[in-house]
Protein backbone atom coordinates (compact mmCIF):
# COMPACT_ATOMS: atom_id res chain seq x y z
CA UNK A 1 0.00 0.00 0.00
CA UNK A 2 1.03 3.60 -0.56
CA UNK A 3 1.04 6.15 1.67
CA UNK A 4 0.05 9.54 0.76
CA UNK A 5 1.76 12.43 3.58
CA UNK A 6 -0.80 15.04 3.22
CA UNK A 7 -0.86 18.70 4.30
CA UNK A 8 -3.38 20.51 6.95
CA UNK A 9 -4.61 22.70 4.11
CA UNK A 10 -8.62 22.47 3.15
CA UNK A 11 -8.30 19.95 0.57
CA UNK A 12 -5.94 17.50 2.44
CA UNK A 13 -8.37 17.43 5.06
CA UNK A 14 -11.45 16.81 3.10
CA UNK A 15 -9.28 13.69 1.40
CA UNK A 16 -8.35 12.46 4.75
CA UNK A 17 -11.93 12.67 5.92
CA UNK A 18 -12.96 10.59 2.47
CA UNK A 19 -10.49 8.01 3.53
CA UNK A 20 -11.55 7.57 7.02
CA UNK A 21 -15.57 7.89 5.93
CA UNK A 22 -14.17 4.55 3.58
CA UNK A 23 -12.95 2.77 6.22
CA UNK A 24 -9.28 3.45 5.58
CA UNK A 25 -6.52 4.28 8.64
CA UNK A 26 -5.11 8.24 8.89
CA UNK A 27 -2.46 9.22 11.07
CA UNK A 28 -3.25 12.35 12.36
CA UNK A 29 -2.07 15.64 14.10
CA UNK A 30 -3.50 15.89 17.82
CA UNK A 31 -1.62 18.31 20.71
CA UNK A 32 -0.55 15.35 22.87
CA UNK A 33 1.27 12.83 20.12
CA UNK A 34 -0.15 11.23 16.48
CA UNK A 35 -2.57 9.38 16.45
CA UNK A 36 -3.40 6.41 14.30
CA UNK A 37 -7.50 6.97 13.01
CA UNK A 38 -10.26 4.91 11.67
CA UNK A 39 -14.07 5.42 11.96
CA UNK A 40 -14.81 4.68 15.42
CA UNK A 41 -18.27 3.55 14.10
CA UNK A 42 -16.77 0.55 11.44
CA UNK A 43 -15.92 -2.47 13.28
CA UNK A 44 -13.59 -3.34 9.96
CA UNK A 45 -12.16 0.04 9.95
CA UNK A 46 -11.33 -0.26 13.86
CA UNK A 47 -9.93 -3.91 13.37
CA UNK A 48 -7.55 -3.22 11.09
CA UNK A 49 -5.45 -0.20 13.19
CA UNK A 50 -4.74 -2.76 15.60
CA UNK A 51 -3.28 -4.87 12.63
CA UNK A 52 -1.25 -1.97 11.14
CA UNK A 53 0.22 -1.19 14.62
CA UNK A 54 0.60 -5.22 15.70
CA UNK A 55 -1.41 -3.99 19.00
CA UNK A 56 -3.05 -6.53 21.00
CA UNK A 57 -6.52 -6.84 20.69
CA UNK A 58 -6.84 -6.41 24.68
CA UNK A 59 -6.01 -2.85 24.71
CA UNK A 60 -8.73 -0.62 24.27
CA UNK A 61 -9.09 2.43 21.92
CA UNK A 62 -9.65 6.37 22.93
CA UNK A 63 -13.06 7.70 20.65
CA UNK A 64 -12.01 11.53 19.82
CA UNK A 65 -14.69 13.89 19.01
CA UNK A 66 -14.75 17.33 17.79
CA UNK A 67 -17.42 18.77 20.11
CA UNK A 68 -18.77 17.79 23.39
CA UNK A 69 -22.51 17.55 21.45
CA UNK A 70 -20.72 14.10 19.83
CA UNK A 71 -21.12 12.23 22.90
CA UNK A 72 -24.83 11.81 22.92
CA UNK A 73 -25.55 12.87 18.75
CA UNK A 74 -23.63 9.52 18.84
CA UNK A 75 -24.92 7.75 21.60
CA UNK A 76 -21.22 7.01 22.87
CA UNK A 77 -21.79 6.69 26.27
CA UNK A 78 -24.51 5.30 28.45
CA UNK A 79 -24.19 7.36 31.09
CA UNK A 80 -22.30 11.27 31.00
CA UNK A 81 -21.42 11.31 34.55
CA UNK A 82 -21.38 14.75 36.71
CA UNK A 83 -17.93 14.83 37.25
CA UNK A 84 -17.22 14.12 33.78
CA UNK A 85 -19.43 17.01 32.75
CA UNK A 86 -17.67 19.31 35.21
CA UNK A 87 -14.32 18.12 33.61
CA UNK A 88 -15.45 17.95 30.30
CA UNK A 89 -16.50 22.26 30.86
CA UNK A 90 -13.29 23.26 32.43
CA UNK A 91 -10.71 21.05 30.05
CA UNK A 92 -11.68 20.40 27.11
CA UNK A 93 -10.84 20.58 23.97
CA UNK A 94 -7.40 19.71 25.83
CA UNK A 95 -5.33 16.59 26.35
CA UNK A 96 -7.67 14.78 28.70
CA UNK A 97 -9.53 11.60 28.18
CA UNK A 98 -11.94 10.16 29.88
CA UNK A 99 -14.02 6.60 30.85
CA UNK A 100 -17.40 6.17 30.97
CA UNK A 101 -20.18 3.50 30.78
CA UNK A 102 -19.60 2.94 27.05
CA UNK A 103 -23.05 3.63 24.84
CA UNK A 104 -24.89 1.25 22.56
CA UNK A 105 -22.98 2.89 19.17
CA UNK A 106 -19.08 1.38 20.35
CA UNK A 107 -18.49 -1.40 18.74
CA UNK A 108 -16.74 -4.43 20.97
CA UNK A 109 -13.35 -4.25 19.01
CA UNK A 110 -12.96 -0.03 20.18
CA UNK A 111 -13.53 -1.09 24.01
CA UNK A 112 -11.67 -4.61 23.77
CA UNK A 113 -14.83 -6.26 25.34
CA UNK A 114 -14.95 -3.86 28.40
CA UNK A 115 -18.24 -2.07 29.22
CA UNK A 116 -16.63 1.24 29.18
CA UNK A 117 -15.33 3.44 26.61
CA UNK A 118 -12.79 6.24 26.60
CA UNK A 119 -13.48 9.77 25.05
CA UNK A 120 -11.19 12.66 24.50
CA UNK A 121 -11.74 15.62 22.65
CA UNK A 122 -8.37 17.08 20.95
CA UNK A 123 -7.38 20.93 21.27
CA UNK A 124 -5.10 20.41 17.72
CA UNK A 125 -7.63 22.44 15.05
CA UNK A 126 -6.08 19.90 12.40
CA UNK A 127 -7.70 16.86 14.28
CA UNK A 128 -10.94 18.38 15.03
CA UNK A 129 -11.03 19.71 10.86
CA UNK A 130 -10.08 15.87 10.30
CA UNK A 131 -13.02 14.44 12.92
CA UNK A 132 -15.39 17.08 10.93
CA UNK A 133 -14.78 15.73 7.92
CA UNK A 134 -14.63 12.30 8.25
CA UNK A 135 -18.55 12.78 9.87
CA UNK A 136 -17.89 10.45 12.59
CA UNK A 137 -15.90 10.23 15.68
CA UNK A 138 -12.42 8.38 15.13
CA UNK A 139 -10.78 5.68 17.25
CA UNK A 140 -6.80 6.62 17.35
CA UNK A 141 -4.50 5.14 19.73
CA UNK A 142 -1.26 6.52 19.09
CA UNK A 143 0.63 6.12 15.58
CA UNK A 144 3.47 4.39 16.09
CA UNK A 145 4.45 0.09 15.84
CA UNK A 146 2.67 -1.27 19.16
CA UNK A 147 5.84 -1.13 22.42
CA UNK A 148 7.61 1.96 20.51
CA UNK A 149 8.30 5.49 21.33
CA UNK A 150 4.62 7.47 20.52
CA UNK A 151 5.38 9.86 17.68
CA UNK A 152 5.42 13.24 17.98
CA UNK A 153 5.79 14.72 14.13
CA UNK A 154 4.75 13.15 10.48
CA UNK A 155 8.07 11.65 9.78
CA UNK A 156 8.41 9.94 13.44
CA UNK A 157 4.92 8.26 11.18
CA UNK A 158 5.43 7.75 8.53
CA UNK A 159 8.71 6.24 9.62
CA UNK A 160 6.50 3.06 11.91
CA UNK A 161 3.93 2.86 9.35
CA UNK A 162 4.74 3.61 5.55
CA UNK A 163 2.95 1.16 3.46
CA UNK A 164 0.82 0.04 6.64
CA UNK A 165 -1.48 3.29 6.24
CA UNK A 166 -3.37 5.01 3.69
CA UNK A 167 -2.27 8.54 4.87
CA UNK A 168 -0.71 10.58 7.05
CA UNK A 169 -1.52 14.19 7.71
CA UNK A 170 1.68 16.39 8.66
CA UNK A 171 0.55 19.06 11.18
CA UNK A 172 3.59 20.43 12.36
CA UNK A 173 5.13 19.02 15.75
CA UNK A 174 3.12 17.99 18.84
CA UNK A 175 2.50 20.72 22.03
CA UNK A 176 2.74 18.47 24.63
CA UNK A 177 4.51 15.64 23.32
CA UNK A 178 2.99 12.75 25.76
CA UNK A 179 -0.32 11.13 25.66
CA UNK A 180 -3.27 12.27 26.85
CA UNK A 181 -3.91 12.15 31.05
CA UNK A 182 -6.65 8.98 31.39
CA UNK A 183 -9.22 9.61 34.40
CA UNK A 184 -11.81 6.63 34.94
CA UNK A 185 -15.55 8.21 36.00
CA UNK A 186 -16.96 4.60 35.73
CA UNK A 187 -15.55 3.58 39.14
CA UNK A 188 -17.08 4.39 42.36
CA UNK A 189 -14.05 7.32 42.68
CA UNK A 190 -12.20 9.03 39.69
CA UNK A 191 -9.27 7.46 39.71
CA UNK A 192 -6.06 8.46 37.50
CA UNK A 193 -5.13 5.62 35.04
CA UNK A 194 -2.34 7.26 33.12
CA UNK A 195 -0.92 10.75 33.76
CA UNK A 196 -0.32 13.18 31.21
CA UNK A 197 -0.36 17.02 30.58
CA UNK A 198 -3.46 18.16 32.63
CA UNK A 199 -2.26 17.04 36.25
CA UNK A 200 -3.73 15.26 39.03
CA UNK A 201 -3.29 18.94 40.83
CA UNK A 202 -5.55 20.38 37.74
CA UNK A 203 -8.13 17.44 38.04
CA UNK A 204 -8.77 17.94 42.00
CA UNK A 205 -9.39 21.08 41.81
CA UNK A 206 -12.63 20.57 39.69
CA UNK A 207 -13.63 17.55 40.90
CA UNK A 208 -12.05 17.03 44.68
CA UNK A 209 -9.75 13.88 45.69
CA UNK A 210 -8.90 11.49 42.99
CA UNK A 211 -7.25 8.11 43.19
CA UNK A 212 -4.46 7.31 41.79
CA UNK A 213 -4.10 3.39 40.24
CA UNK A 214 -1.28 1.48 41.37
CA UNK A 215 -0.24 1.41 37.66
CA UNK A 216 0.83 4.63 37.25
CA UNK A 217 4.13 4.49 39.73
CA UNK A 218 4.61 0.48 39.86
CA UNK A 219 5.16 -2.38 38.05
CA UNK A 220 1.48 -4.96 38.29
CA UNK A 221 2.52 -7.99 39.90
CA UNK A 222 2.27 -10.90 37.63
CA UNK A 223 -1.32 -12.15 37.27
CA UNK A 224 -2.78 -8.55 38.62
CA UNK A 225 -5.73 -7.28 35.91
CA UNK A 226 -4.61 -4.16 35.03
CA UNK A 227 -7.61 -1.14 34.57
CA UNK A 228 -5.82 -0.02 32.01
CA UNK A 229 -4.67 -2.69 29.66
CA UNK A 230 -2.20 -0.23 27.86
CA UNK A 231 -0.54 0.38 31.24
CA UNK A 232 0.83 -3.53 31.53
CA UNK A 233 3.25 -3.46 28.40
CA UNK A 234 6.61 -2.63 28.33
CA UNK A 235 6.25 0.41 26.55
CA UNK A 236 7.87 3.71 24.88
CA UNK A 237 10.82 1.75 24.63
CA UNK A 238 13.83 2.34 22.17
CA UNK A 239 15.82 -0.78 21.36
CA UNK A 240 18.73 0.19 23.74
CA UNK A 241 18.28 -0.88 26.93
CA UNK A 242 17.28 1.97 29.29
CA UNK A 243 18.28 2.02 33.35
CA UNK A 244 16.16 5.09 35.22
CA UNK A 245 19.07 6.89 37.83
CA UNK A 246 17.68 8.48 40.73
CA UNK A 247 19.82 10.34 42.86
CA UNK A 248 21.95 13.51 42.57
CA UNK A 249 25.50 12.20 41.31
CA UNK A 250 24.17 11.28 38.46
CA UNK A 251 27.16 11.93 36.85
CA UNK A 252 29.78 10.90 38.43
CA UNK A 253 27.86 7.58 38.18
CA UNK A 254 27.66 7.30 34.26
CA UNK A 255 31.39 8.60 33.69
CA UNK A 256 32.37 5.44 35.83
CA UNK A 257 30.94 3.61 33.24
CA UNK A 258 31.34 5.30 30.52
CA UNK A 259 31.88 3.69 27.05
CA UNK A 260 31.09 3.51 23.45
CA UNK A 261 28.24 1.85 23.63
CA UNK A 262 26.59 3.68 26.69
CA UNK A 263 24.93 6.66 26.81
CA UNK A 264 23.02 9.14 28.66
CA UNK A 265 19.00 11.05 28.97
CA UNK A 266 20.13 13.95 31.07
CA UNK A 267 19.09 17.37 31.88
CA UNK A 268 20.84 20.24 29.75
CA UNK A 269 22.85 20.89 32.63
CA UNK A 270 24.85 17.66 32.94
CA UNK A 271 26.16 17.72 29.11
CA UNK A 272 29.16 19.43 29.54
CA UNK A 273 30.22 17.11 32.32
CA UNK A 274 29.64 13.91 31.08
CA UNK A 275 31.97 11.75 29.28
CA UNK A 276 29.15 9.83 27.43
CA UNK A 277 26.84 10.57 23.94
CA UNK A 278 24.20 12.51 25.63
CA UNK A 279 20.28 12.92 24.93
CA UNK A 280 18.13 15.91 26.02
CA UNK A 281 15.37 15.28 28.55
CA UNK A 282 15.31 19.81 28.80
CA UNK A 283 16.34 21.56 31.94
CA UNK A 284 16.16 20.60 35.14
CA UNK A 285 13.13 20.91 36.82
CA UNK A 286 11.03 21.89 33.56
CA UNK A 287 8.59 19.15 33.60
CA UNK A 288 6.55 20.44 30.49
CA UNK A 289 10.01 20.81 28.64
CA UNK A 290 10.54 16.99 29.55
CA UNK A 291 7.23 16.02 28.29
CA UNK A 292 7.87 17.85 25.01
CA UNK A 293 11.61 16.50 24.52
CA UNK A 294 10.98 12.93 25.78
CA UNK A 295 9.69 10.44 22.65
CA UNK A 296 11.80 12.61 20.49
CA UNK A 297 14.70 11.91 22.47
CA UNK A 298 14.10 8.46 22.09
CA UNK A 299 13.87 7.68 18.74
CA UNK A 300 16.93 9.86 18.39
CA UNK A 301 18.98 7.26 20.58
CA UNK A 302 18.23 4.21 18.22
CA UNK A 303 18.41 6.60 14.90
CA UNK A 304 22.16 7.47 16.06
CA UNK A 305 22.53 3.55 16.18
CA UNK A 306 25.53 1.50 18.23
CA UNK A 307 24.04 2.06 21.54
CA UNK A 308 23.10 -0.34 23.76
CA UNK A 309 23.41 1.15 26.82
CA UNK A 310 21.27 4.17 28.42
CA UNK A 311 20.71 5.27 31.83
CA UNK A 312 18.31 8.27 32.19
CA UNK A 313 17.99 10.86 34.81
CA UNK A 314 14.98 10.18 36.90
CA UNK A 315 12.68 13.10 37.42
CA UNK A 316 10.35 13.85 40.46
CA UNK A 317 7.07 12.19 39.55
CA UNK A 318 4.93 15.54 40.68
CA UNK A 319 3.16 17.91 38.25
CA UNK A 320 3.86 16.72 34.84
CA UNK A 321 6.68 15.61 35.61
CA UNK A 322 4.44 12.31 36.69
CA UNK A 323 3.89 11.16 33.07
CA UNK A 324 7.83 11.85 32.48
CA UNK A 325 8.06 9.48 35.17
CA UNK A 326 5.36 7.06 34.36
CA UNK A 327 6.81 6.74 30.53
CA UNK A 328 10.16 6.89 31.70
CA UNK A 329 9.75 3.95 33.69
CA UNK A 330 8.27 1.57 31.27
CA UNK A 331 11.11 2.73 28.76
CA UNK A 332 13.43 1.19 31.35
CA UNK A 333 11.12 -1.84 31.75
CA UNK A 334 10.90 -0.65 35.24
CA UNK A 335 14.59 -1.11 35.90
CA UNK A 336 16.21 1.49 38.37
CA UNK A 337 19.39 1.98 40.01
CA UNK A 338 19.11 4.12 43.28
CA UNK A 339 22.34 6.09 43.98
CA UNK A 340 21.29 6.65 47.75
CA UNK A 341 21.01 3.22 48.18
CA UNK A 342 23.88 2.04 46.34
O1 LIG B 1 -3.07 11.52 23.75
C1 LIG B 1 -3.61 10.45 23.53
O2 LIG B 1 -4.40 9.92 24.34
C2 LIG B 1 -3.31 9.76 22.19
C3 LIG B 1 -3.84 10.65 21.07
C4 LIG B 1 -3.74 10.02 19.72
O3 LIG B 1 -5.15 11.04 21.37
N1 LIG B 1 -3.87 8.45 22.13
C5 LIG B 1 -3.36 7.43 22.87
O4 LIG B 1 -3.97 6.22 22.67
O5 LIG B 1 -2.43 7.55 23.64
P1 LIG B 1 -3.35 4.84 23.17
O6 LIG B 1 -4.23 3.81 22.55
O7 LIG B 1 -1.91 4.78 22.85
O8 LIG B 1 -3.58 4.83 24.70
C6 LIG B 1 -4.89 4.66 25.23
C7 LIG B 1 -4.82 4.23 26.67
C8 LIG B 1 -4.34 2.80 26.80
O9 LIG B 1 -3.49 2.70 27.94
C9 LIG B 1 -5.65 2.04 27.01
O10 LIG B 1 -5.46 0.84 27.72
C10 LIG B 1 -6.48 3.05 27.80
O11 LIG B 1 -6.12 4.31 27.25
N2 LIG B 1 -7.91 2.84 27.62
C11 LIG B 1 -8.67 3.01 26.50
N3 LIG B 1 -9.95 2.67 26.73
C12 LIG B 1 -10.04 2.28 28.02
C13 LIG B 1 -11.10 1.80 28.86
N4 LIG B 1 -12.33 1.66 28.40
N5 LIG B 1 -10.79 1.49 30.15
C14 LIG B 1 -9.53 1.63 30.62
N6 LIG B 1 -8.48 2.08 29.87
C15 LIG B 1 -8.74 2.39 28.59
MG1 LIG C 1 0.12 4.20 22.69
Amino acid sequence: MHTLLLKDNEADIKKAGEILRNGGLVGIPTETVYGLAADALNPSAVAAIFEAKGRPMDNPLIVHIADIGDIERFSLVSEFPEKARALAEKFWSGPLTMIMPKGKAIPDEVSAGLDTVAIRFPEHKVAQAIIRAAKTPLAAPSANLSGSPSPTTAAHVMNDLNGRIEAVVDGGECRVGLESTVITLAAEKPRLLRPGGITVAQLESVIGEIDIDDAVLHRLKDGEKAASPGMKYKHYAPKARVILVKGEDFCEFVNGRADEETAALCYDEDKERLRVKTFTLGKNGESETQAHELFNSLREIDESGGIRLVYARCPKPEGVGLAVYNRLIRAAGFEVIDLEKL
